[in-house]
Protein backbone atom coordinates (compact mmCIF):
# COMPACT_ATOMS: atom_id res chain seq x y z
CA UNK A 1 0.00 0.00 0.00
CA UNK A 2 1.74 3.15 -0.94
CA UNK A 3 2.18 6.25 0.89
CA UNK A 4 -1.59 7.63 2.20
CA UNK A 5 -0.29 10.35 3.67
CA UNK A 6 2.09 11.73 0.52
CA UNK A 7 2.06 15.31 -0.38
CA UNK A 8 1.88 16.89 -3.55
CA UNK A 9 4.19 19.10 -3.95
CA UNK A 10 4.20 23.09 -4.45
CA UNK A 11 6.08 22.75 -7.83
CA UNK A 12 3.58 20.23 -9.44
CA UNK A 13 0.78 22.88 -8.09
CA UNK A 14 2.52 25.75 -9.47
CA UNK A 15 3.02 24.01 -13.11
CA UNK A 16 -1.02 23.46 -12.81
CA UNK A 17 -2.16 26.74 -11.80
CA UNK A 18 0.16 28.17 -15.05
CA UNK A 19 -1.41 25.37 -17.39
CA UNK A 20 -3.70 27.29 -20.00
CA UNK A 21 -4.95 25.89 -23.61
CA UNK A 22 -8.29 24.19 -24.74
CA UNK A 23 -8.65 21.91 -21.80
CA UNK A 24 -8.33 23.91 -18.78
CA UNK A 25 -10.58 26.64 -17.39
CA UNK A 26 -11.20 29.75 -18.87
CA UNK A 27 -9.62 32.80 -16.73
CA UNK A 28 -12.22 35.39 -16.85
CA UNK A 29 -13.21 36.20 -13.79
CA UNK A 30 -12.39 40.09 -12.23
CA UNK A 31 -12.19 41.62 -8.52
CA UNK A 32 -16.27 42.71 -9.26
CA UNK A 33 -17.12 38.84 -10.42
CA UNK A 34 -15.23 37.18 -7.57
CA UNK A 35 -17.06 39.93 -4.88
CA UNK A 36 -20.39 39.13 -6.39
CA UNK A 37 -19.81 35.12 -6.52
CA UNK A 38 -19.16 35.52 -2.94
CA UNK A 39 -22.01 37.53 -2.28
CA UNK A 40 -24.48 35.26 -4.30
CA UNK A 41 -23.63 32.47 -2.61
CA UNK A 42 -24.25 33.76 1.06
CA UNK A 43 -26.79 35.62 0.79
CA UNK A 44 -29.87 33.14 1.14
CA UNK A 45 -32.18 30.76 3.01
CA UNK A 46 -29.89 31.93 6.67
CA UNK A 47 -31.00 35.39 6.57
CA UNK A 48 -34.49 35.20 4.63
CA UNK A 49 -35.68 32.55 6.97
CA UNK A 50 -33.01 31.04 9.80
CA UNK A 51 -32.63 34.97 11.46
CA UNK A 52 -36.22 33.96 13.16
CA UNK A 53 -35.25 31.14 14.83
CA UNK A 54 -32.11 32.95 15.54
CA UNK A 55 -34.28 35.97 17.07
CA UNK A 56 -35.86 33.12 19.35
CA UNK A 57 -32.82 31.97 20.21
CA UNK A 58 -30.72 34.80 20.88
CA UNK A 59 -33.27 37.84 21.46
CA UNK A 60 -32.24 41.02 20.22
CA UNK A 61 -28.54 39.96 20.97
CA UNK A 62 -29.20 38.18 17.65
CA UNK A 63 -26.89 41.16 16.59
CA UNK A 64 -24.14 39.65 18.02
CA UNK A 65 -24.73 35.81 17.31
CA UNK A 66 -24.44 37.40 13.76
CA UNK A 67 -21.05 38.94 14.83
CA UNK A 68 -19.64 36.11 16.31
CA UNK A 69 -20.42 33.60 13.73
CA UNK A 70 -19.26 36.24 11.25
CA UNK A 71 -15.60 36.31 13.34
CA UNK A 72 -15.31 32.60 13.35
CA UNK A 73 -15.76 33.16 8.73
CA UNK A 74 -13.48 36.23 8.80
CA UNK A 75 -10.87 33.89 11.01
CA UNK A 76 -11.03 30.73 8.31
CA UNK A 77 -11.69 33.09 5.48
CA UNK A 78 -8.18 35.10 6.15
CA UNK A 79 -6.78 31.49 5.78
CA UNK A 80 -8.61 30.92 2.85
CA UNK A 81 -7.37 33.90 1.37
CA UNK A 82 -3.70 33.35 1.95
CA UNK A 83 -4.26 29.75 0.61
CA UNK A 84 -6.29 30.82 -2.84
CA UNK A 85 -4.04 33.45 -3.75
CA UNK A 86 -1.06 31.20 -3.31
CA UNK A 87 -2.34 27.85 -4.94
CA UNK A 88 -4.68 29.48 -7.33
CA UNK A 89 -6.52 25.77 -8.34
CA UNK A 90 -9.64 24.84 -8.29
CA UNK A 91 -9.79 22.03 -5.33
CA UNK A 92 -9.57 24.48 -2.43
CA UNK A 93 -9.87 23.08 0.74
CA UNK A 94 -9.11 19.82 -0.97
CA UNK A 95 -6.14 20.87 -2.80
CA UNK A 96 -4.85 23.10 0.28
CA UNK A 97 -5.13 19.82 2.46
CA UNK A 98 -3.00 17.72 -0.17
CA UNK A 99 -0.17 20.48 -0.42
CA UNK A 100 0.00 20.17 3.50
CA UNK A 101 -1.60 17.20 5.47
CA UNK A 102 -1.27 14.30 2.22
CA UNK A 103 -3.32 12.89 0.56
CA UNK A 104 -5.63 10.96 3.03
CA UNK A 105 -6.42 14.42 4.15
CA UNK A 106 -7.32 15.59 0.91
CA UNK A 107 -9.68 13.11 0.19
CA UNK A 108 -11.82 13.22 3.70
CA UNK A 109 -11.86 17.41 2.65
CA UNK A 110 -12.64 16.69 -1.00
CA UNK A 111 -15.45 14.42 0.12
CA UNK A 112 -16.47 16.48 2.69
CA UNK A 113 -17.08 19.19 0.42
CA UNK A 114 -19.55 17.56 -1.18
CA UNK A 115 -22.11 17.86 2.12
CA UNK A 116 -21.25 21.55 1.51
CA UNK A 117 -21.64 22.15 -1.81
CA UNK A 118 -23.98 19.52 -3.46
CA UNK A 119 -25.93 19.22 -0.26
CA UNK A 120 -26.02 23.33 0.23
CA UNK A 121 -27.66 23.24 -2.92
CA UNK A 122 -30.12 20.57 -2.50
CA UNK A 123 -31.08 21.89 0.68
CA UNK A 124 -31.16 25.45 -0.93
CA UNK A 125 -33.24 24.28 -3.66
CA UNK A 126 -36.08 23.45 -1.23
CA UNK A 127 -36.05 26.61 0.70
CA UNK A 128 -36.21 27.77 -3.37
CA UNK A 129 -39.83 25.68 -3.98
CA UNK A 130 -41.48 27.33 -0.62
CA UNK A 131 -40.30 30.81 -1.89
CA UNK A 132 -41.48 29.94 -5.15
CA UNK A 133 -44.69 28.62 -4.12
CA UNK A 134 -45.38 31.74 -2.06
CA UNK A 135 -44.20 33.97 -5.17
CA UNK A 136 -46.73 31.91 -7.05
CA UNK A 137 -49.41 33.02 -4.75
CA UNK A 138 -48.89 36.80 -5.15
CA UNK A 139 -50.36 36.24 -8.31
CA UNK A 140 -53.22 33.79 -6.41
CA UNK A 141 -51.80 30.79 -8.50
CA UNK A 142 -52.00 27.62 -6.40
CA UNK A 143 -49.31 24.65 -6.69
CA UNK A 144 -50.66 21.03 -5.45
CA UNK A 145 -49.10 19.85 -2.62
CA UNK A 146 -47.71 16.57 -3.44
CA UNK A 147 -46.01 18.56 -6.68
CA UNK A 148 -44.33 21.16 -4.60
CA UNK A 149 -42.70 18.88 -1.69
CA UNK A 150 -41.50 15.23 -1.43
CA UNK A 151 -43.97 12.98 -0.03
CA UNK A 152 -43.28 13.18 3.69
CA UNK A 153 -42.69 17.26 3.73
CA UNK A 154 -46.21 17.36 1.64
CA UNK A 155 -48.16 15.04 3.93
CA UNK A 156 -47.11 17.05 6.57
CA UNK A 157 -47.97 20.18 5.18
CA UNK A 158 -51.38 18.47 4.60
CA UNK A 159 -51.49 17.86 8.04
CA UNK A 160 -50.95 20.54 9.72
CA UNK A 161 -52.98 22.74 7.40
CA UNK A 162 -56.12 20.20 8.41
CA UNK A 163 -54.86 20.39 12.02
CA UNK A 164 -55.48 24.31 11.62
CA UNK A 165 -58.45 24.03 10.16
CA UNK A 166 -59.89 21.68 13.27
CA UNK A 167 -57.89 23.94 16.18
CA UNK A 168 -60.04 26.85 14.28
CA UNK A 169 -63.16 25.10 14.88
CA UNK A 170 -63.39 23.85 18.26
CA UNK A 171 -61.72 27.47 19.16
CA UNK A 172 -62.60 30.38 16.92
CA UNK A 173 -61.32 32.61 19.48
CA UNK A 174 -57.41 31.73 19.46
CA UNK A 175 -55.44 33.66 17.32
CA UNK A 176 -53.18 31.87 14.55
CA UNK A 177 -49.57 32.68 15.40
CA UNK A 178 -49.84 32.66 19.53
CA UNK A 179 -48.24 30.29 21.89
CA UNK A 180 -51.82 29.07 22.83
CA UNK A 181 -52.82 28.24 19.57
CA UNK A 182 -49.67 26.21 18.70
CA UNK A 183 -50.17 24.08 21.77
CA UNK A 184 -53.40 23.58 20.46
CA UNK A 185 -52.40 22.26 17.19
CA UNK A 186 -49.62 20.26 18.87
CA UNK A 187 -52.03 18.37 20.58
CA UNK A 188 -54.38 17.69 17.76
CA UNK A 189 -51.67 16.41 15.16
CA UNK A 190 -50.14 14.23 18.93
CA UNK A 191 -53.31 12.19 17.91
CA UNK A 192 -54.88 12.61 14.74
CA UNK A 193 -58.65 11.48 14.39
CA UNK A 194 -59.60 9.13 11.34
CA UNK A 195 -61.44 11.64 9.55
CA UNK A 196 -58.46 14.07 10.14
CA UNK A 197 -56.31 11.55 8.62
CA UNK A 198 -58.11 10.88 5.47
CA UNK A 199 -58.76 14.65 5.15
CA UNK A 200 -55.24 15.25 5.03
CA UNK A 201 -54.21 12.85 2.51
CA UNK A 202 -57.37 13.96 0.01
CA UNK A 203 -55.50 17.64 0.44
CA UNK A 204 -52.16 15.87 -0.96
CA UNK A 205 -54.43 14.24 -3.37
CA UNK A 206 -51.49 12.69 -4.75
CA UNK A 207 -51.46 9.87 -7.45
CA UNK A 208 -50.08 6.59 -6.47
CA UNK A 209 -48.01 4.26 -8.00
CA UNK A 210 -48.64 0.08 -7.16
CA UNK A 211 -51.01 1.86 -3.93
CA UNK A 212 -48.28 4.29 -2.61
CA UNK A 213 -48.60 8.01 -2.41
CA UNK A 214 -45.84 9.29 -4.32
CA UNK A 215 -44.20 13.54 -3.70
CA UNK A 216 -42.32 15.16 -6.39
CA UNK A 217 -41.12 18.69 -5.48
CA UNK A 218 -40.90 19.70 -9.15
CA UNK A 219 -39.52 23.48 -8.32
CA UNK A 220 -36.84 22.10 -6.83
CA UNK A 221 -35.88 20.07 -9.92
CA UNK A 222 -36.53 22.30 -12.49
CA UNK A 223 -34.21 25.45 -10.41
CA UNK A 224 -31.53 22.76 -10.28
CA UNK A 225 -31.92 21.59 -13.61
CA UNK A 226 -32.53 25.33 -15.23
CA UNK A 227 -28.97 26.19 -12.93
CA UNK A 228 -27.22 23.20 -14.05
CA UNK A 229 -27.78 24.44 -17.47
CA UNK A 230 -26.07 27.78 -17.02
CA UNK A 231 -23.28 26.48 -15.34
CA UNK A 232 -22.35 24.26 -18.41
CA UNK A 233 -22.43 27.08 -20.54
CA UNK A 234 -19.64 29.18 -19.30
CA UNK A 235 -18.19 30.62 -16.89
CA UNK A 236 -18.39 34.03 -17.77
CA UNK A 237 -22.13 33.32 -18.36
CA UNK A 238 -22.41 31.96 -14.79
CA UNK A 239 -20.82 35.15 -13.77
CA UNK A 240 -22.89 37.48 -15.18
CA UNK A 241 -25.97 35.52 -14.34
CA UNK A 242 -24.95 35.61 -10.70
CA UNK A 243 -23.96 39.54 -10.66
CA UNK A 244 -27.14 40.37 -11.75
CA UNK A 245 -29.00 38.46 -9.23
CA UNK A 246 -26.65 39.86 -6.52
CA UNK A 247 -27.64 43.30 -7.46
CA UNK A 248 -31.14 42.90 -7.29
CA UNK A 249 -30.75 40.69 -3.55
CA UNK A 250 -28.88 43.47 -2.18
CA UNK A 251 -30.95 45.66 -3.82
CA UNK A 252 -33.88 43.69 -1.53
CA UNK A 253 -31.73 43.53 1.45
CA UNK A 254 -31.21 47.39 1.36
CA UNK A 255 -34.90 48.06 0.97
CA UNK A 256 -35.47 45.93 3.81
CA UNK A 257 -33.06 47.88 5.99
CA UNK A 258 -34.17 51.57 4.77
CA UNK A 259 -38.23 50.76 5.36
CA UNK A 260 -37.76 48.50 8.30
CA UNK A 261 -35.55 51.18 10.14
CA UNK A 262 -38.70 53.33 9.99
CA UNK A 263 -40.81 50.89 11.94
CA UNK A 264 -38.32 50.32 14.63
CA UNK A 265 -39.78 50.61 17.86
CA UNK A 266 -36.02 50.97 20.29
CA UNK A 267 -37.89 49.60 23.34
CA UNK A 268 -37.88 45.85 21.45
CA UNK A 269 -34.20 45.96 21.40
CA UNK A 270 -34.28 46.04 25.71
CA UNK A 271 -33.39 48.88 28.16
CA UNK A 272 -30.07 46.05 29.77
CA UNK A 273 -28.07 43.59 29.05
CA UNK A 274 -30.97 41.13 29.94
CA UNK A 275 -33.56 42.56 28.20
CA UNK A 276 -31.24 42.73 25.28
CA UNK A 277 -30.09 39.06 25.51
CA UNK A 278 -32.59 37.13 27.44
CA UNK A 279 -30.72 33.77 27.45
CA UNK A 280 -27.13 35.29 27.74
CA UNK A 281 -23.86 34.34 26.24
CA UNK A 282 -25.36 30.71 26.16
CA UNK A 283 -28.14 32.01 23.84
CA UNK A 284 -26.00 33.81 21.53
CA UNK A 285 -23.68 31.01 21.46
CA UNK A 286 -26.52 28.85 19.87
CA UNK A 287 -28.34 31.30 17.94
CA UNK A 288 -24.52 31.56 16.30
CA UNK A 289 -24.32 28.14 15.38
CA UNK A 290 -27.81 28.29 13.97
CA UNK A 291 -27.29 31.19 11.57
CA UNK A 292 -23.80 30.21 10.86
CA UNK A 293 -25.63 29.01 7.68
CA UNK A 294 -26.52 32.09 6.35
CA UNK A 295 -22.49 32.85 6.04
CA UNK A 296 -21.77 29.47 4.26
CA UNK A 297 -20.33 29.98 0.83
CA UNK A 298 -18.28 32.53 0.29
CA UNK A 299 -15.17 30.63 0.53
CA UNK A 300 -16.97 28.52 -2.49
CA UNK A 301 -15.26 32.00 -4.55
CA UNK A 302 -11.74 29.87 -4.16
CA UNK A 303 -12.63 27.01 -5.86
CA UNK A 304 -12.83 29.45 -9.24
CA UNK A 305 -9.13 30.40 -8.74
CA UNK A 306 -8.59 28.84 -11.33
CA UNK A 307 -10.77 31.01 -13.63
CA UNK A 308 -9.30 34.04 -12.14
CA UNK A 309 -7.61 36.71 -14.06
CA UNK A 310 -5.29 37.73 -11.41
CA UNK A 311 -5.94 35.31 -8.45
CA UNK A 312 -2.78 36.77 -6.18
CA UNK A 313 -4.94 39.75 -5.48
CA UNK A 314 -8.31 38.92 -6.41
CA UNK A 315 -8.98 36.10 -4.34
CA UNK A 316 -8.77 37.47 -1.05
CA UNK A 317 -10.66 40.82 -2.15
CA UNK A 318 -13.47 38.41 -3.49
CA UNK A 319 -13.46 36.46 -0.18
CA UNK A 320 -12.96 39.47 2.46
CA UNK A 321 -15.11 41.77 0.60
CA UNK A 322 -18.17 39.63 0.20
CA UNK A 323 -17.64 38.36 3.79
CA UNK A 324 -17.23 42.05 5.01
CA UNK A 325 -20.11 43.18 3.43
CA UNK A 326 -22.77 40.46 4.36
CA UNK A 327 -21.90 40.85 7.72
CA UNK A 328 -22.88 44.19 7.95
CA UNK A 329 -26.24 43.60 6.02
CA UNK A 330 -26.92 40.99 8.42
CA UNK A 331 -26.42 42.76 11.55
CA UNK A 332 -28.21 45.53 10.13
CA UNK A 333 -31.53 42.87 9.87
CA UNK A 334 -30.80 41.85 12.41
CA UNK A 335 -31.34 45.04 14.12
CA UNK A 336 -34.50 45.65 12.01
CA UNK A 337 -35.82 42.25 12.36
CA UNK A 338 -35.91 42.35 16.23
CA UNK A 339 -36.73 46.51 16.45
CA UNK A 340 -39.79 46.07 14.02
CA UNK A 341 -40.96 42.47 15.97
CA UNK A 342 -40.97 42.11 20.14
CA UNK A 343 -38.60 38.84 19.87
CA UNK A 344 -41.27 36.34 21.13
CA UNK A 345 -43.20 36.74 18.11
CA UNK A 346 -40.88 36.86 15.36
CA UNK A 347 -42.15 34.80 12.94
CA UNK A 348 -40.07 31.53 12.34
CA UNK A 349 -40.84 30.41 8.67
CA UNK A 350 -40.97 33.96 6.99
CA UNK A 351 -39.97 36.31 9.98
CA UNK A 352 -38.96 39.01 7.30
CA UNK A 353 -41.81 38.89 5.26
CA UNK A 354 -44.07 38.38 8.06
CA UNK A 355 -42.65 41.37 9.73
CA UNK A 356 -43.88 43.22 6.79
CA UNK A 357 -47.40 41.91 6.46
CA UNK A 358 -47.81 42.71 10.47
CA UNK A 359 -47.67 46.35 9.73
CA UNK A 360 -49.71 45.79 6.14
CA UNK A 361 -46.70 46.76 3.86
CA UNK A 362 -47.95 44.19 1.44
CA UNK A 363 -46.30 45.37 -1.30
CA UNK A 364 -43.07 44.62 0.61
CA UNK A 365 -43.77 41.94 1.60
CA UNK A 366 -44.07 40.96 -2.03
CA UNK A 367 -40.59 42.88 -2.93
CA UNK A 368 -39.16 40.67 0.28
CA UNK A 369 -40.71 37.01 -1.61
CA UNK A 370 -38.61 38.56 -4.71
CA UNK A 371 -35.41 39.26 -3.38
CA UNK A 372 -35.36 35.71 -1.41
CA UNK A 373 -36.33 33.81 -4.61
CA UNK A 374 -33.26 35.72 -6.17
CA UNK A 375 -30.84 35.05 -3.29
CA UNK A 376 -31.73 31.49 -3.18
CA UNK A 377 -31.16 31.44 -6.99
CA UNK A 378 -27.56 32.40 -6.63
CA UNK A 379 -26.64 30.45 -3.58
CA UNK A 380 -27.25 27.19 -5.36
CA UNK A 381 -25.56 28.22 -8.81
CA UNK A 382 -22.83 29.09 -6.40
CA UNK A 383 -22.33 25.93 -4.92
CA UNK A 384 -23.17 23.70 -7.66
CA UNK A 385 -20.21 25.56 -9.42
CA UNK A 386 -17.76 25.13 -6.80
CA UNK A 387 -18.83 21.59 -6.43
CA UNK A 388 -18.13 21.19 -10.16
CA UNK A 389 -14.59 22.68 -9.52
CA UNK A 390 -13.93 20.18 -6.68
CA UNK A 391 -14.71 17.19 -8.45
CA UNK A 392 -12.31 18.29 -11.57
CA UNK A 393 -9.74 19.20 -9.42
CA UNK A 394 -10.03 15.07 -7.39
CA UNK A 395 -10.31 14.05 -11.08
CA UNK A 396 -7.54 15.99 -12.39
CA UNK A 397 -5.25 14.10 -9.28
CA UNK A 398 -7.00 10.68 -10.29
CA UNK A 399 -9.20 10.17 -7.07
CA UNK A 400 -11.92 10.28 -9.35
CA UNK A 401 -12.70 9.01 -13.01
CA UNK A 402 -10.37 11.83 -14.71
CA UNK A 403 -12.09 11.03 -17.95
CA UNK A 404 -15.24 12.03 -16.79
CA UNK A 405 -14.94 14.91 -13.97
CA UNK A 406 -11.80 16.10 -15.36
CA UNK A 407 -13.65 16.63 -19.30
CA UNK A 408 -13.66 20.07 -20.14
CA UNK A 409 -16.27 21.12 -22.32
CA UNK A 410 -14.20 22.24 -25.75
CA UNK A 411 -16.31 24.96 -26.62
CA UNK A 412 -17.90 26.44 -23.27
CA UNK A 413 -14.32 25.67 -21.00
CA UNK A 414 -16.17 24.06 -18.22
CA UNK A 415 -15.83 20.65 -16.43
CA UNK A 416 -19.49 19.91 -18.26
CA UNK A 417 -19.78 16.06 -17.33
CA UNK A 418 -19.12 16.79 -13.52
CA UNK A 419 -21.40 19.93 -13.22
CA UNK A 420 -24.11 17.81 -15.26
CA UNK A 421 -24.07 14.91 -12.78
CA UNK A 422 -23.81 16.82 -9.44
CA UNK A 423 -26.86 18.81 -10.90
CA UNK A 424 -29.28 16.27 -11.47
CA UNK A 425 -27.98 14.51 -7.97
CA UNK A 426 -28.81 17.77 -6.24
CA UNK A 427 -32.13 18.16 -8.30
CA UNK A 428 -32.97 14.27 -6.84
CA UNK A 429 -32.21 14.95 -3.57
CA UNK A 430 -33.80 18.12 -3.34
CA UNK A 431 -37.11 16.71 -4.77
CA UNK A 432 -38.00 13.55 -3.01
CA UNK A 433 -35.96 13.78 0.44
CA UNK A 434 -37.77 15.77 3.43
CA UNK A 435 -34.24 18.20 3.52
CA UNK A 436 -34.35 19.33 7.14
CA UNK A 437 -31.67 16.83 8.16
CA UNK A 438 -29.62 17.33 5.53
CA UNK A 439 -29.42 20.85 6.23
CA UNK A 440 -27.41 20.88 9.63
CA UNK A 441 -24.99 18.01 8.14
CA UNK A 442 -23.88 20.72 5.53
CA UNK A 443 -23.25 22.90 8.57
CA UNK A 444 -21.29 20.23 10.49
CA UNK A 445 -19.06 19.38 6.83
CA UNK A 446 -18.59 23.42 6.00
CA UNK A 447 -17.24 24.01 9.82
CA UNK A 448 -15.10 20.60 9.62
CA UNK A 449 -13.49 22.19 6.26
CA UNK A 450 -12.95 25.50 8.38
CA UNK A 451 -11.47 23.70 10.96
CA UNK A 452 -8.96 22.13 8.34
CA UNK A 453 -8.13 25.08 6.35
CA UNK A 454 -6.70 26.65 9.74
CA UNK A 455 -4.86 23.90 10.40
CA UNK A 456 -3.18 23.46 7.50
CA UNK A 457 -2.33 27.04 6.84
CA UNK A 458 -0.11 26.87 10.23
CA UNK A 459 1.21 23.57 8.82
CA UNK A 460 2.14 25.07 5.71
CA UNK A 461 3.83 28.34 7.09
CA UNK A 462 6.03 25.75 9.29
CA UNK A 463 7.49 23.35 6.65
CA UNK A 464 7.43 26.01 3.94
CA UNK A 465 8.19 29.58 5.66
CA UNK A 466 9.41 31.43 2.59
CA UNK A 467 7.25 30.49 -0.14
CA UNK A 468 6.20 33.90 -1.59
CA UNK A 469 2.59 34.36 -0.01
CA UNK A 470 0.77 37.05 -2.16
CA UNK A 471 -1.39 37.40 0.60
CA UNK A 472 -0.78 36.91 4.06
CA UNK A 473 -3.53 35.72 6.82
CA UNK A 474 -2.09 38.31 9.90
CA UNK A 475 -1.67 37.84 13.63
CA UNK A 476 -0.10 34.18 12.77
CA UNK A 477 -0.83 31.67 14.63
CA UNK A 478 -3.89 33.72 16.10
CA UNK A 479 -6.41 34.11 13.74
CA UNK A 480 -6.00 30.31 12.46
CA UNK A 481 -5.96 29.14 16.54
CA UNK A 482 -9.16 31.48 17.14
CA UNK A 483 -10.53 29.79 13.73
CA UNK A 484 -10.09 26.40 14.91
CA UNK A 485 -11.56 27.67 18.18
CA UNK A 486 -14.50 29.66 16.82
CA UNK A 487 -15.86 26.61 14.48
CA UNK A 488 -14.88 23.79 16.21
CA UNK A 489 -17.27 25.29 19.07
CA UNK A 490 -20.19 25.68 16.55
CA UNK A 491 -19.96 21.94 15.32
CA UNK A 492 -19.68 21.15 19.34
CA UNK A 493 -23.04 23.16 19.33
CA UNK A 494 -24.43 20.96 16.58
CA UNK A 495 -24.34 17.72 18.78
CA UNK A 496 -24.29 14.21 18.72
CA UNK A 497 -26.93 13.39 15.62
CA UNK A 498 -24.39 15.71 13.83
CA UNK A 499 -21.10 14.25 14.34
CA UNK A 500 -22.43 10.82 13.77
CA UNK A 501 -24.01 11.85 10.33
CA UNK A 502 -20.46 13.65 9.86
CA UNK A 503 -19.05 10.67 10.51
CA UNK A 504 -20.73 8.10 8.61
CA UNK A 505 -21.03 10.07 5.63
CA UNK A 506 -16.69 10.03 5.88
CA UNK A 507 -16.77 6.07 6.24
CA UNK A 508 -18.49 5.93 3.33
CA UNK A 509 -16.14 7.92 1.81
CA UNK A 510 -12.79 6.38 2.87
CA UNK A 511 -14.07 3.30 1.32
CA UNK A 512 -14.56 4.80 -1.56
CA UNK A 513 -10.52 5.64 -1.42
CA UNK A 514 -9.49 2.54 -0.29
CA UNK A 515 -10.94 0.44 -3.51
CA UNK A 516 -10.75 3.33 -6.12
CA UNK A 517 -8.94 6.85 -5.23
CA UNK A 518 -5.80 5.15 -3.93
CA UNK A 519 -4.93 2.71 -6.72
CA UNK A 520 -5.95 5.72 -9.47
CA UNK A 521 -3.95 8.52 -7.59
CA UNK A 522 -1.71 9.90 -10.01
CA UNK A 523 0.76 11.35 -6.93
CA UNK A 524 0.97 7.81 -5.44
CA UNK A 525 1.52 6.14 -8.98
CA UNK A 526 5.13 8.89 -9.15
CA UNK A 527 5.97 7.50 -5.91
CA UNK A 528 5.59 3.43 -6.94
CA UNK A 529 6.93 4.00 -10.34
CA UNK A 530 4.06 3.39 -13.56
CA UNK A 531 3.44 -0.12 -12.28
CA UNK A 532 2.18 0.65 -9.02
N1 LIG B 1 -25.49 31.13 2.96
C1 LIG B 1 -26.42 30.46 2.16
C2 LIG B 1 -27.82 30.75 2.56
O1 LIG B 1 -28.03 31.40 3.55
C3 LIG B 1 -26.16 28.98 2.13
O2 LIG B 1 -28.73 30.32 1.89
Amino acid sequence: MGNIFARKSMESLMSEANEHGEQTLERSLGPFALTALGIGAVIGAGIFVLSGLGAKTAGPALMLAFVLSGLGCAFAGLCYAEFAAMIPLAGSAYTYAYATLGELFAWIIGWDLTLEYAMGASTVSSGWSNTFVEFLAIFHLKFPLWLAYDHWTGLKKAFDAVGRAAVHASNPDLLPGTKAFSDALAAVLAHPSAQMVANAHALLNAPTIGGVEIGFNLPAFFIALVITTVLVIGIKESANFNAGIVVLKVAVVLFVLGLGSHYVNKANWGSDWHTFAPFGMGGIGLAAGLVFFSYIGFDAVSTTAQEAKNPQRDMPIGMILSLAICTLLYIGVAAVLTGMVYWPDVNIEAPLVRAFLDRNLNSAANVITIGSLAGLTSVMLVMLLGQSRVLYSMAKDGLLPTGFFGAIHPRFRTPWKGTILAGILAAIVGSVTPIDDIGKMVNIGTLFAFVIVCISIMVLRHKDPDRPRPFRTPFMPVVPILGILFNGYMMVELGAANWIRLIVWLIIGLFVYYFYSRKHSKVQRALNGPGA
